[in-house]
Formats: structure tokens, sequence, C-alpha cells
């Protein structure tokens, strides 16, 4: 008997509901999967060995997450302007018994020293299988009033180091099929803030590259490689003294300790976004489904538009 082809209409229409049903079901599974997995602790990765380079590591954070890398067995690779604090970093690390620690004075807002120092790396230590782009500034002006070099620079260093540091590490990484990427951004880089604008810019241009690169890792079957976003929101570090936060409970300076704790357990479990604190889950997801009248409404409530007015910053302490 001779079977006639389904006609191209019924075709489609039968592979749009059997892919739909099989998507509804993953989705449903995967559900469950988050679900349970919120009662059971996740299984923590060994990174012991692994090459880790921490951008930004003289101090705050990034002094931090190196003192807690230290703690695993990693091998340290510290960057930063700063070569006072990266000799500090680099005691504390050793006074913690590790003895492979290299450190090293990298402009990361210079493309050509950032693949310099990079090769020099390659050589005098081996290939980075952790990446953690963390160097940051905030120029903590209007606008307006922010001169063209710091906002240029603010852009080199939040974002556009994050381009040359992954030209410089991730074909290794690639090579291997293994590594971790890991993006210190903001909850200024999910959500617009007033007075923070070439800051914001930065920093939602850091998680659309990092996100958009692990797509383009999981797309060409790259998927050792993983990727965390960090978006906390301030901490007691005095990149942003002077900023108080109208709701304490909802919204709480961060302890510098706790954040970088939070960072290293997030890269341990490969969780690829870690927003800080918890509300920031609930804030970020409301300013993308609310009306705008209701969202600039939420933001007042949440002292958004006054954030900056007490800013400080590093450089200008209260005497
Ligand atoms: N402190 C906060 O409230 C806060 C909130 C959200 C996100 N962050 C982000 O966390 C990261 C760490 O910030 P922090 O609070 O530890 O600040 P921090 O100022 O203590 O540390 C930043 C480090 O980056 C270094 N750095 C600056 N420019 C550099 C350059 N061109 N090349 C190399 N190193 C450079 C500095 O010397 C410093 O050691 C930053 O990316 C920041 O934007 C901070």
């Amino acid at each position: 008997m001779h079977l006639e082809a389904p006609p191209p209409f019924l075709k489609s229409t039968m592979n749009f509901i059997l892919e739909t049903l099989k998507v509804l079901g993953l989705v449903l599974w995967y559900s469950l999967e988050s679900f349970v997995f919120c009662f059971i602790p996740t299984k923590k990765k060994n990174v012991a060995g692994e090459v880790v380079l921490i951008t930004g590591s003289g101090s705050g954070i990034g002094r931090l997450m190196a003192l807690e890398f230290a703690d695993l067995g990693t091998v340290l690779v510290l960057w930063d302007i700063n070569q006072e604090g990266l000799k500090e970093t680099a005691r504390l690390v050793k006074e913690k018994g590790v003895t492979r620690v290299h450190c090293y004075v990298c402009d990361c807002s210079d493309k050509a020293e950032v693949y310099s120092v990079a090769d020099q790396v390659k050589r005098e230590v081996g290939d980075v299988s952790i990446l953690v782009n963390n160097a940051g500034i905030v120029t903590g002006k209007k606008f307006m009033d922010a001169p063209d070099s710091l906002i240029e620079k603010s852009m080199e260093v939040n974002t556009m180091a994050h381009f040359w540091t992954y030209k410089a590490f991730l074909p290794a990484m690639i090579a291997n099929n293994h590594g971790h990427l890991v993006c210190i951004a903001s909850s200024a880089g999910l959500i617009g803030v007033n007075g923070l604008a070439d800051y914001c810019a930065s920093k939602f241009g850091a998680v659309g590259f990092a996100e958009s690169i692990s797509l383009e890792l999981i797309a060409t079957g790259k998927d050792g490689i993983k990727t965390t976003i960090v978006c906390p929101y301030f901490i007691n570090t005095g990149m942003f003294d002077g900023c108080q936060t109208k709701w304490p409970r909802l919204l709480p300076i961060l302890e510098p300790t706790y954040v970088a704790k939070k960072i290293i357990r997030a890269v341990l479990t490969d969780q690829v976004f870690l927003l800080l604190p918890r509300s920031m889950y609930l804030i970020a997801g409301l300013k993308n489904i609310l009306p705008t009248k209701q969202g600039v409404l939420l933001g007042q409530y949440l002292g958004a538009f006054s954030l900056m007015d007490t800013f400080r910053g590093h450089n200008k302490k209260v005497q």
C-alpha cells in the first residue's frame, strides 16, 4: 500500500507541537531539578592545582578572593596597578602556606600591556584555567560632570579589559575544554542607577559580554568551560564609601569577606549568576516585568535615585 507524505502544512504543525511539548517537559524537569537542589547541598568541584588569575587583587574583593583560593591549593597569579597592594596580598597568601603565588603589575586598561603580561604569565607560570576579571573603578559623578577621560577609563577597566584577558587566556581553555571565567560585575550591570551612568554602562557591557561568551562556548560544545557572573550591591571595601542604603534589611551594604566566600562557592558549584544580597534576584526580576512607571516608583521606594548623593569613594575620606 502506498502512503502519501503528509502535506507540508501538517508536517510543520506536527513538528511545532512535538518540539513545544519536548521543551515544556524539559522546562518542568529543570524547574524540579532546581527546586530539589535548594535542599540538597551542591557538590563542589576540586580546584587544587588550577592556575587562578585575579585582576585587581591588590585590595578589596580581589585580595579576599586570593585568600580564599589560597586555601584550596591553587596556583595564584595576581594582577594590579598597585604594586604595594599586590605585595601585601602576596604576603597574606604566603602566610597561609601557599608558595606558588606570582605577582604582576599590569594596567588592565591597556590592551598592549594585558597581552604582553599575559604572554609573560604563560611563559613563567603556564596556562591560566580560572580567570577572574575583578579590577574595577568608579567615577561617581553625574554624567555631564564626568570628564571624558574618566568615562573612557571606566569602560576600559570595567569592560574592555575583559575582552583582552579572554583573548589572551581563553584559547588554552578551549583547547583543553576546561576552565572557568569569572566576571565580577555589579547589580549596576543589571539595573540603571541615577548618578552612575558610565559605571552602569561598563558593568552592563561586562555582563552582556560574559553571558554571550558563555552561550558561544555552549553552542560550540565547549561545555567544560564554566562561567560565573557576579552582581553584588554595595560592598564595604571603600570603593563606594559615603553611599547609604535606604532599607538596610532588604538591601544591606555587604561585608567583603561574605562576598568573597559567596563568589568562591559559586565558582566551586559552577553557579552561572550570583546576585547579592538575595533580594537582588527579586528586584532584578521585577525590573524586567514591571511597566516603566511602576519600575520608577520601585526605584524611588528603594532609594535608587539618591544612592550616589553622598558618594565619596576611595580618595575622599571624611577627616
Ligand atoms: N565595592 C562595591 O560596592 C562593589 C559593588 C559591586 C561590584 N563591585 C566590583 O567589584 C570589583 C572589586 O571592587 P572592590 O570593591 O574590591 O574595589 P577596590 O577598589 O578595593 O579594588 C579594585 C582593585 O582594582 C585595581 N585596579 C583599578 N584599576 C586597575 C587597572 N587599570 N588595572 C589593574 N588593576 C586595577 C585597584 O588597584 C584595586 O586593587 C570591581 O570590579 C567593582 O566594580 C564593587
